[in-house]
Protein backbone atom coordinates (compact mmCIF):
# COMPACT_ATOMS: atom_id res chain seq x y z
CA UNK A 1 0.00 0.00 0.00
CA UNK A 2 1.11 3.33 -0.80
CA UNK A 3 2.34 5.65 2.09
CA UNK A 4 1.76 9.55 2.70
CA UNK A 5 3.37 11.81 5.16
CA UNK A 6 1.27 13.15 8.00
CA UNK A 7 1.85 16.62 7.29
CA UNK A 8 1.03 15.72 3.63
CA UNK A 9 -2.24 14.03 4.52
CA UNK A 10 -3.32 16.70 6.77
CA UNK A 11 -2.28 19.40 4.31
CA UNK A 12 -4.91 17.64 2.14
CA UNK A 13 -7.57 17.42 4.34
CA UNK A 14 -6.66 21.18 5.38
CA UNK A 15 -6.59 20.17 9.30
CA UNK A 16 -3.49 20.91 11.36
CA UNK A 17 -1.01 18.58 11.41
CA UNK A 18 -0.69 18.32 15.40
CA UNK A 19 -4.25 17.31 15.57
CA UNK A 20 -3.58 14.15 13.69
CA UNK A 21 -0.54 13.27 15.14
CA UNK A 22 -2.63 13.85 18.30
CA UNK A 23 -4.84 11.42 16.93
CA UNK A 24 -2.64 8.96 15.99
CA UNK A 25 -1.03 8.86 19.59
CA UNK A 26 -4.34 7.75 20.59
CA UNK A 27 -4.80 5.31 18.17
CA UNK A 28 -1.08 3.87 19.36
CA UNK A 29 1.07 5.07 16.15
CA UNK A 30 3.21 7.59 17.37
CA UNK A 31 4.69 9.15 14.52
CA UNK A 32 5.88 12.92 13.87
CA UNK A 33 4.51 14.86 10.78
CA UNK A 34 6.87 13.73 8.59
CA UNK A 35 6.74 10.00 8.90
CA UNK A 36 4.47 7.92 7.02
CA UNK A 37 1.44 6.09 7.24
CA UNK A 38 0.03 3.46 5.18
CA UNK A 39 -3.26 4.13 3.35
CA UNK A 40 -5.60 2.72 5.82
CA UNK A 41 -4.37 4.69 8.74
CA UNK A 42 -4.50 7.77 6.07
CA UNK A 43 -8.62 6.27 5.72
CA UNK A 44 -9.46 5.46 8.88
CA UNK A 45 -8.26 9.25 10.13
CA UNK A 46 -9.71 11.08 6.74
CA UNK A 47 -12.99 9.08 8.11
CA UNK A 48 -12.28 10.03 11.90
CA UNK A 49 -11.88 13.85 11.07
CA UNK A 50 -14.78 13.78 9.19
CA UNK A 51 -14.15 13.83 5.62
CA UNK A 52 -15.07 11.84 2.65
CA UNK A 53 -12.72 9.89 0.72
CA UNK A 54 -12.17 9.20 -2.63
CA UNK A 55 -9.86 6.68 -4.16
CA UNK A 56 -8.73 7.85 -7.56
CA UNK A 57 -6.27 5.46 -7.68
CA UNK A 58 -4.10 2.51 -5.59
CA UNK A 59 -1.43 5.52 -5.59
CA UNK A 60 -3.30 8.46 -4.88
CA UNK A 61 -5.67 9.71 -2.04
CA UNK A 62 -7.46 12.20 -3.10
CA UNK A 63 -9.72 13.99 -0.12
CA UNK A 64 -12.37 16.10 -0.05
CA UNK A 65 -14.08 17.71 2.84
CA UNK A 66 -17.81 16.99 3.26
CA UNK A 67 -19.65 19.81 1.75
CA UNK A 68 -17.31 20.74 -0.69
CA UNK A 69 -16.16 20.60 -4.47
CA UNK A 70 -17.68 23.04 -6.91
CA UNK A 71 -19.09 22.23 -9.86
CA UNK A 72 -16.52 22.92 -12.88
CA UNK A 73 -19.35 25.70 -14.88
CA UNK A 74 -19.63 27.41 -11.06
CA UNK A 75 -15.73 28.27 -11.67
CA UNK A 76 -14.04 31.74 -12.47
CA UNK A 77 -10.89 32.92 -13.18
CA UNK A 78 -8.80 34.40 -10.27
CA UNK A 79 -5.88 36.96 -9.63
CA UNK A 80 -2.73 34.67 -8.73
CA UNK A 81 -1.34 34.67 -5.11
CA UNK A 82 2.36 35.62 -5.38
CA UNK A 83 4.50 34.98 -1.99
CA UNK A 84 7.32 36.85 -1.85
CA UNK A 85 10.43 35.11 -0.79
CA UNK A 86 13.88 35.83 0.17
CA UNK A 87 16.66 36.67 2.18
CA UNK A 88 16.54 39.08 4.78
CA UNK A 89 17.31 42.75 3.53
CA UNK A 90 17.22 41.48 -0.37
CA UNK A 91 14.87 43.89 -0.64
CA UNK A 92 11.00 41.80 -0.57
CA UNK A 93 9.58 44.80 1.00
CA UNK A 94 10.72 46.98 -1.38
CA UNK A 95 10.24 45.14 -4.33
CA UNK A 96 6.60 45.19 -3.03
CA UNK A 97 6.29 48.68 -2.85
CA UNK A 98 7.60 49.47 -6.03
CA UNK A 99 5.00 47.16 -7.81
CA UNK A 100 2.04 48.82 -5.49
CA UNK A 101 3.77 52.19 -6.28
CA UNK A 102 3.39 52.90 -2.27
CA UNK A 103 6.32 52.74 0.35
CA UNK A 104 5.44 51.34 3.23
CA UNK A 105 9.22 50.22 3.97
CA UNK A 106 10.09 53.15 4.94
CA UNK A 107 7.20 53.11 7.49
CA UNK A 108 8.12 49.96 9.44
CA UNK A 109 10.34 49.33 12.08
CA UNK A 110 13.94 49.62 10.86
CA UNK A 111 12.76 49.08 7.71
CA UNK A 112 12.02 45.10 8.68
CA UNK A 113 8.89 43.74 7.66
CA UNK A 114 7.44 42.70 11.07
CA UNK A 115 4.45 40.42 9.50
CA UNK A 116 3.04 39.16 6.35
CA UNK A 117 1.51 41.92 4.77
CA UNK A 118 -1.22 41.62 2.14
CA UNK A 119 -2.00 43.72 -0.75
CA UNK A 120 -3.63 43.33 -4.19
CA UNK A 121 -1.96 45.08 -7.30
CA UNK A 122 -4.27 46.24 -10.28
CA UNK A 123 -1.68 45.76 -13.43
CA UNK A 124 -1.76 48.08 -16.70
CA UNK A 125 -4.14 45.72 -18.11
CA UNK A 126 -6.64 45.88 -15.31
CA UNK A 127 -6.14 42.54 -14.38
CA UNK A 128 -4.93 42.26 -10.41
CA UNK A 129 -2.30 40.08 -9.24
CA UNK A 130 -2.31 39.59 -4.75
CA UNK A 131 1.10 39.60 -3.25
CA UNK A 132 2.03 38.64 0.00
CA UNK A 133 5.39 40.02 1.97
CA UNK A 134 7.13 37.36 4.29
CA UNK A 135 8.85 38.34 6.74
CA UNK A 136 11.71 35.53 6.05
CA UNK A 137 10.22 31.97 5.55
CA UNK A 138 8.74 31.03 8.58
CA UNK A 139 5.55 31.91 7.86
CA UNK A 140 5.58 30.25 4.78
CA UNK A 141 6.53 27.02 6.02
CA UNK A 142 4.04 27.65 9.23
CA UNK A 143 1.52 28.15 6.83
CA UNK A 144 1.76 25.40 4.62
CA UNK A 145 2.05 23.09 7.77
CA UNK A 146 -0.83 24.13 8.89
CA UNK A 147 -2.43 23.01 5.23
CA UNK A 148 -3.02 26.66 4.25
CA UNK A 149 -1.45 26.25 1.14
CA UNK A 150 -2.48 29.56 -0.59
CA UNK A 151 -0.20 30.31 -2.69
CA UNK A 152 -0.41 30.04 -6.29
CA UNK A 153 3.51 31.41 -7.32
CA UNK A 154 6.42 32.22 -5.50
CA UNK A 155 8.69 35.44 -6.31
CA UNK A 156 12.09 34.11 -5.16
CA UNK A 157 14.22 37.89 -4.42
CA UNK A 158 17.86 37.50 -4.99
CA UNK A 159 20.35 40.44 -4.34
CA UNK A 160 22.73 40.64 -7.46
CA UNK A 161 25.05 41.93 -5.21
CA UNK A 162 25.08 39.44 -2.29
CA UNK A 163 23.66 36.28 -4.06
CA UNK A 164 22.55 32.86 -2.13
CA UNK A 165 22.19 33.33 1.21
CA UNK A 166 20.77 30.85 3.71
CA UNK A 167 16.87 31.72 3.90
CA UNK A 168 16.97 31.95 -0.21
CA UNK A 169 18.20 27.79 -0.42
CA UNK A 170 15.20 27.37 2.48
CA UNK A 171 12.62 29.53 0.61
CA UNK A 172 14.01 27.59 -2.60
CA UNK A 173 13.59 24.02 -0.64
CA UNK A 174 9.89 25.34 0.97
CA UNK A 175 8.76 25.97 -2.70
CA UNK A 176 9.97 23.10 -4.05
CA UNK A 177 8.05 21.33 -1.49
CA UNK A 178 4.98 22.58 -1.67
CA UNK A 179 5.16 22.04 -5.47
CA UNK A 180 4.74 25.89 -6.12
CA UNK A 181 6.36 27.28 -9.64
CA UNK A 182 9.21 30.47 -8.53
CA UNK A 183 10.12 33.06 -10.55
CA UNK A 184 13.10 34.39 -9.59
CA UNK A 185 13.73 38.56 -9.38
CA UNK A 186 17.40 39.23 -9.26
CA UNK A 187 17.36 42.27 -7.08
CA UNK A 188 19.59 45.31 -6.49
CA UNK A 189 21.01 45.38 -10.51
CA UNK A 190 21.42 49.22 -9.74
CA UNK A 191 24.21 48.44 -8.00
CA UNK A 192 28.11 48.57 -9.51
CA UNK A 193 28.88 45.02 -7.56
CA UNK A 194 25.47 43.72 -8.81
CA UNK A 195 26.58 40.17 -10.27
CA UNK A 196 23.34 38.47 -11.80
CA UNK A 197 25.13 35.90 -13.52
CA UNK A 198 26.61 34.69 -10.72
CA UNK A 199 23.37 34.72 -9.14
CA UNK A 200 22.27 31.84 -11.95
CA UNK A 201 24.80 29.71 -11.83
CA UNK A 202 24.51 30.10 -7.84
CA UNK A 203 20.82 29.02 -8.46
CA UNK A 204 22.24 25.85 -10.57
CA UNK A 205 23.69 24.58 -7.52
CA UNK A 206 20.52 24.23 -6.22
CA UNK A 207 18.73 22.52 -9.34
CA UNK A 208 17.01 26.10 -10.33
CA UNK A 209 17.76 26.05 -13.74
CA UNK A 210 16.71 29.46 -15.20
CA UNK A 211 15.68 29.79 -18.98
CA UNK A 212 19.13 31.10 -20.00
CA UNK A 213 20.69 27.83 -18.35
CA UNK A 214 18.60 25.45 -20.33
CA UNK A 215 15.94 25.17 -17.34
CA UNK A 216 12.23 26.19 -17.13
CA UNK A 217 12.42 28.80 -14.26
CA UNK A 218 11.57 32.21 -15.39
CA UNK A 219 14.23 34.98 -14.19
CA UNK A 220 14.28 38.90 -14.26
CA UNK A 221 17.05 41.42 -13.60
CA UNK A 222 15.23 44.43 -11.40
CA UNK A 223 15.80 47.10 -8.85
CA UNK A 224 13.47 48.05 -6.75
CA UNK A 225 15.28 51.26 -5.79
CA UNK A 226 15.10 52.34 -9.43
CA UNK A 227 12.26 50.31 -10.48
CA UNK A 228 13.59 49.09 -13.10
CA UNK A 229 12.35 46.14 -15.45
CA UNK A 230 8.91 45.74 -13.08
CA UNK A 231 6.77 45.32 -16.39
CA UNK A 232 8.84 42.41 -16.99
CA UNK A 233 8.66 40.80 -13.61
CA UNK A 234 4.47 41.51 -14.06
CA UNK A 235 4.44 39.73 -17.52
CA UNK A 236 5.93 36.89 -16.14
CA UNK A 237 3.80 36.54 -13.09
CA UNK A 238 1.28 36.64 -15.91
CA UNK A 239 2.41 34.08 -18.08
CA UNK A 240 2.97 32.08 -14.74
CA UNK A 241 -0.35 32.51 -13.92
CA UNK A 242 -1.91 31.79 -17.50
CA UNK A 243 -0.81 28.22 -17.30
CA UNK A 244 -1.92 27.38 -13.86
CA UNK A 245 -5.66 28.20 -15.11
CA UNK A 246 -6.97 29.34 -11.33
CA UNK A 247 -10.23 29.50 -11.00
CA UNK A 248 -12.65 29.66 -7.76
CA UNK A 249 -16.80 29.97 -7.49
CA UNK A 250 -17.29 33.45 -6.67
CA UNK A 251 -21.05 32.62 -6.03
CA UNK A 252 -21.03 30.75 -2.84
CA UNK A 253 -20.61 31.04 1.02
CA UNK A 254 -16.76 32.07 1.38
CA UNK A 255 -14.09 29.86 2.25
CA UNK A 256 -10.33 32.20 3.32
CA UNK A 257 -7.44 32.03 5.00
CA UNK A 258 -5.89 34.04 7.91
CA UNK A 259 -2.66 35.66 6.63
CA UNK A 260 -2.33 37.27 10.02
CA UNK A 261 -4.27 38.57 13.10
CA UNK A 262 -4.04 40.83 15.90
CA UNK A 263 -5.74 42.28 19.06
CA UNK A 264 -5.97 45.68 18.17
CA UNK A 265 -7.01 48.92 20.65
CA UNK A 266 -9.65 50.25 19.18
CA UNK A 267 -11.05 47.78 17.06
CA UNK A 268 -10.76 44.31 18.91
CA UNK A 269 -9.50 41.41 17.27
CA UNK A 270 -8.78 42.23 13.51
CA UNK A 271 -7.77 39.16 11.14
CA UNK A 272 -6.55 39.88 7.70
CA UNK A 273 -8.31 37.26 5.23
CA UNK A 274 -6.85 36.02 2.12
CA UNK A 275 -10.56 34.66 0.47
CA UNK A 276 -10.29 31.21 -1.41
CA UNK A 277 -13.37 30.70 -2.97
CA UNK A 278 -16.75 32.37 -2.53
CA UNK A 279 -17.79 35.52 -1.65
CA UNK A 280 -17.14 37.02 1.93
CA UNK A 281 -19.82 40.45 2.89
CA UNK A 282 -20.12 42.41 5.65
CA UNK A 283 -22.98 40.45 7.53
CA UNK A 284 -21.60 37.21 6.86
CA UNK A 285 -21.37 34.68 9.81
CA UNK A 286 -18.37 33.04 10.44
CA UNK A 287 -16.05 30.59 12.24
CA UNK A 288 -12.18 31.32 11.63
CA UNK A 289 -10.02 28.96 13.51
CA UNK A 290 -11.49 27.92 16.86
CA UNK A 291 -12.98 31.72 16.85
CA UNK A 292 -16.82 32.69 15.51
CA UNK A 293 -18.09 36.07 14.50
CA UNK A 294 -20.52 37.77 12.49
CA UNK A 295 -18.41 40.68 10.10
CA UNK A 296 -18.63 44.03 11.48
CA UNK A 297 -16.75 45.53 8.58
CA UNK A 298 -14.63 44.69 5.85
CA UNK A 299 -11.78 46.88 4.82
CA UNK A 300 -9.70 46.74 1.73
CA UNK A 301 -5.49 46.85 1.59
CA UNK A 302 -5.79 50.52 0.75
CA UNK A 303 -8.09 51.13 4.24
CA UNK A 304 -11.50 51.27 2.44
CA UNK A 305 -14.33 49.75 4.18
CA UNK A 306 -15.56 47.61 1.55
CA UNK A 307 -19.34 45.74 1.42
CA UNK A 308 -17.95 42.20 -0.13
CA UNK A 309 -14.32 40.69 -1.26
CA UNK A 310 -14.07 38.08 -3.86
CA UNK A 311 -11.55 35.02 -4.36
CA UNK A 312 -7.52 35.86 -4.07
CA UNK A 313 -8.85 39.20 -2.13
CA UNK A 314 -7.02 39.78 0.88
CA UNK A 315 -9.21 41.75 3.09
CA UNK A 316 -9.40 42.96 7.43
CA UNK A 317 -12.23 41.49 9.06
CA UNK A 318 -13.68 43.13 11.97
CA UNK A 319 -16.35 41.25 14.13
CA UNK A 320 -14.27 38.12 15.53
CA UNK A 321 -14.79 37.19 18.94
CA UNK A 322 -10.71 36.73 19.43
CA UNK A 323 -7.42 36.65 17.76
CA UNK A 324 -7.44 33.40 15.50
CA UNK A 325 -3.95 31.98 14.38
CA UNK A 326 -2.04 33.05 10.87
CA UNK A 327 -2.93 29.73 8.41
CA UNK A 328 -6.54 28.94 10.44
CA UNK A 329 -9.46 28.46 8.00
CA UNK A 330 -12.31 31.00 7.63
CA UNK A 331 -15.66 29.67 6.80
CA UNK A 332 -18.95 31.12 6.62
CA UNK A 333 -21.54 29.14 8.27
CA UNK A 334 -25.24 29.29 7.98
CA UNK A 335 -25.90 30.91 11.58
CA UNK A 336 -24.68 32.03 15.08
CA UNK A 337 -25.55 28.97 16.43
CA UNK A 338 -23.78 26.61 13.94
CA UNK A 339 -20.32 28.98 14.23
CA UNK A 340 -20.24 28.50 17.97
CA UNK A 341 -20.86 24.93 17.68
CA UNK A 342 -18.20 24.38 14.82
CA UNK A 343 -15.62 27.25 17.07
CA UNK A 344 -16.27 24.68 19.89
CA UNK A 345 -15.37 21.69 17.71
CA UNK A 346 -12.23 23.38 16.33
CA UNK A 347 -11.35 24.18 19.57
CA UNK A 348 -11.14 20.70 20.44
CA UNK A 349 -14.25 20.80 23.07
CA UNK A 350 -16.34 18.24 20.99
CA UNK A 351 -12.86 16.17 19.77
CA UNK A 352 -11.82 15.66 23.37
CA UNK A 353 -15.16 14.35 23.70
CA UNK A 354 -14.65 11.64 21.41
CA UNK A 355 -11.26 10.78 21.47
CA UNK A 356 -12.26 9.75 25.39
CA UNK A 357 -14.89 7.66 23.79
CA UNK A 358 -13.34 5.73 20.71
CA UNK A 359 -10.61 3.16 21.22
CA UNK A 360 -13.22 0.50 20.71
CA UNK A 361 -15.29 2.09 17.80
CA UNK A 362 -11.57 3.08 15.98
CA UNK A 363 -10.64 -0.96 16.28
CA UNK A 364 -13.32 -1.78 14.92
CA UNK A 365 -13.10 0.54 11.65
CA UNK A 366 -9.40 -0.16 11.37
CA UNK A 367 -10.80 -4.08 11.14
CA UNK A 368 -13.70 -3.06 9.46
CA UNK A 369 -11.38 -1.44 6.05
CA UNK A 370 -8.73 -4.69 6.05
P1 LIG B 1 13.34 41.89 5.50
O1 LIG B 1 11.89 42.19 5.48
O2 LIG B 1 14.06 42.46 6.68
O3 LIG B 1 13.66 40.44 5.29
O4 LIG B 1 14.04 42.68 4.26
P2 LIG B 1 13.50 42.85 2.79
O5 LIG B 1 13.91 41.68 1.97
O6 LIG B 1 12.06 43.19 2.79
O7 LIG B 1 14.38 44.07 2.30
P3 LIG B 1 13.96 45.61 2.19
O8 LIG B 1 12.98 45.82 1.10
O9 LIG B 1 13.62 46.11 3.53
O10 LIG B 1 15.34 46.23 1.66
C1 LIG B 1 16.57 46.10 2.39
C2 LIG B 1 17.52 47.21 1.98
O11 LIG B 1 17.90 47.02 0.62
C3 LIG B 1 16.91 48.59 2.07
O12 LIG B 1 17.89 49.47 2.56
C4 LIG B 1 16.55 48.93 0.64
O13 LIG B 1 16.57 50.31 0.39
C5 LIG B 1 17.65 48.22 -0.14
N1 LIG B 1 17.22 47.85 -1.47
C6 LIG B 1 16.11 47.14 -1.80
N2 LIG B 1 16.02 47.01 -3.14
C7 LIG B 1 17.10 47.64 -3.67
C8 LIG B 1 17.57 47.84 -5.01
O14 LIG B 1 16.97 47.41 -6.01
N3 LIG B 1 18.75 48.52 -5.14
C9 LIG B 1 19.44 49.00 -4.10
N4 LIG B 1 20.57 49.65 -4.34
N5 LIG B 1 19.01 48.85 -2.83
C10 LIG B 1 17.86 48.17 -2.60
MG1 LIG C 1 10.67 43.15 4.31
Amino acid sequence: PEAITVGELANRMAERGADLVKALFKMGSPVTLTQTIDQDTAELLVTEFGHRIKRVSESDIDIQSTEDVDAPETLQPRPPVVTIMGHVDHGKTSLLDALRGTDVATGEAGGITQHIGAYQVTVKDGSKITFLDTPGHEAFSEMRARGANITDIVVLVVAADDGLRPQTIEAINHTKAAGVPMIVAINKIDKPEAKPQKVREELLQHEVIVEDMGGDVQDVEVSALKKTNLDALIEKIQLQAELLELRANPDRDAEGTVVEAKLDKGRGPVATILVGRGTLRVGDVFVVGAESGKVRALIDDKGRNVKEAGPSTPVEVLGISGVPGAGDPLTVVENEARAREVAAYRAGVIQQKRTTAAPASLESMFSALR
